[in-house]
């Protein structure tokens, strides 16, 4: 009867493959956090997830691209700190609103900020940092992945501690900026310690602190902020999934489910630990705590950032 078909069907989401968009380049730090997760979620989900690099503006191209899409669980985007709450204000003509055109679907994971510089800059602490960049203002630059994206916004904030302004070189991704980085063909850049672990571990560049009020476990030699001497500079960026809005509740939930199983596997845990992930609290992984979360970092970016000319 047709009363025994329309549940049967509504259960058999996903029936094919899942688009997944990562709105930055390949190898950064919202690719790899996305891929480890979606790695363990797909064989849940019984459908391949295939990973889309949507890159541009900031990761604002991929996330425009997302809240159009179909509202059917089979586009999705891993958005985070930048897409899903910084971008807001600085683009007054955002194409989407984090809020408004999403449905939240899970945290994945949060993720320090550190300060970190090519192998050869000079300075060989934060403290020499800091009066380095400040007698330097006028040469020295930062590496980010566009205006909006979390490696612009956390070194607006520490630029605007120091009242330094450098010439920022964006990238579309802080994988690609990270490979200046350890070329030598930038001077430093703020970015998330997922994609800054590999490096410091092979001593290709220099990290000065970790902008969290402990220090990481996967980092133990590099000192906090705090130590260091930078109290003022605390950042933590955050990755998550996200559908677009009218997404049904069902689905949502057949998805949350599969991240939350995914972030209780040991692999899956071990992977995002050892890149110096934050692995989110069982109280935030729900739908309803990333909406919170959302909220409450575009209140708290609105009146640091300003929108770009
Ligand atoms: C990336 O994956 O490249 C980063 O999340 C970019 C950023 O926001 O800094």
């Amino acid at each position: 009867s047709l009363c025994a078909v329309a549940p049967a069907a509504a259960q058999k989401y996903p029936t094919r493959n899942i688009t997944m968009i990562v709105p930055f380049a390949a190898g950064g730090p919202t690719d790899v956090i996305s891929r480890i997760v979606t790695g363990h979620m797909a064989p849940t989900l019984g459908q391949s997830i295939i990973i889309e690099n949507v890159v541009g503006a900031g990761g604002t191209t991929g996330a425009t691209r997302a809240a159009r899409a179909a509202n059917d669980g089979y586009t999705l985007i891993t958005g985070h700190m930048g897409t899903h709450a910084a971008s807001a204000p600085l683009y007054p003509k955002l194409a989407y609103h984090p809020e408004k055109d999403f449905e939240p679907v899970a945290l994945l994971a949060g993720t320090p900020i550190l300060i970190l510089a090519r192998k050869d800059f000079p300075p060989k602490d934060l403290k020499e940092f800091v009066a380095y960049v400040k007698a330097n203002a006028e040469k020295v630059n930062a590496a980010h992945a566009g205006i909006g994206s979390v490696s612009h916004v956390s070194c607006e904030l520490l630029n605007s501690i120091l009242g330094i302004k450098p010439v920022g070189v964006p990238f579309n991704g802080t994988g690609p900026a990270m490979n200046a980085l350890v070329a030598g063909q930038v001077d430093y850049m703020c970015d998330q310690i997922v994609n800054a672990v590999p490096q410091i571990n092979a001593g290709t560049i220099k990290a000065y602190a970790v902008a969290t009020p402990e220090r990481n476990p996967s980092l133990p030699n590099v000192p906090t902020t705090t130590e260091a001497g930078l109290p003022e500079f605390q950042a933590q960026a955050w990755n998550a999934i996200f559908a677009p809005k009218g997404t049904s509740p069902a689905i949502i939930a057949t998805l949350n489910a599969a991240a939350v199983k995914a972030l209780d596997d040991e692999n899956v845990k071990k992977r995002l630990l050892e890149l110096g992930s934050v692995i989110p609290a069982p109280a935030n992984r729900t739908p309803e705590a990333l909406a919170a979360l959302v909220k409450s970092e575009i209140a708290k970016w609105t009146p640091v950032l300003k929108p770009a000319t």
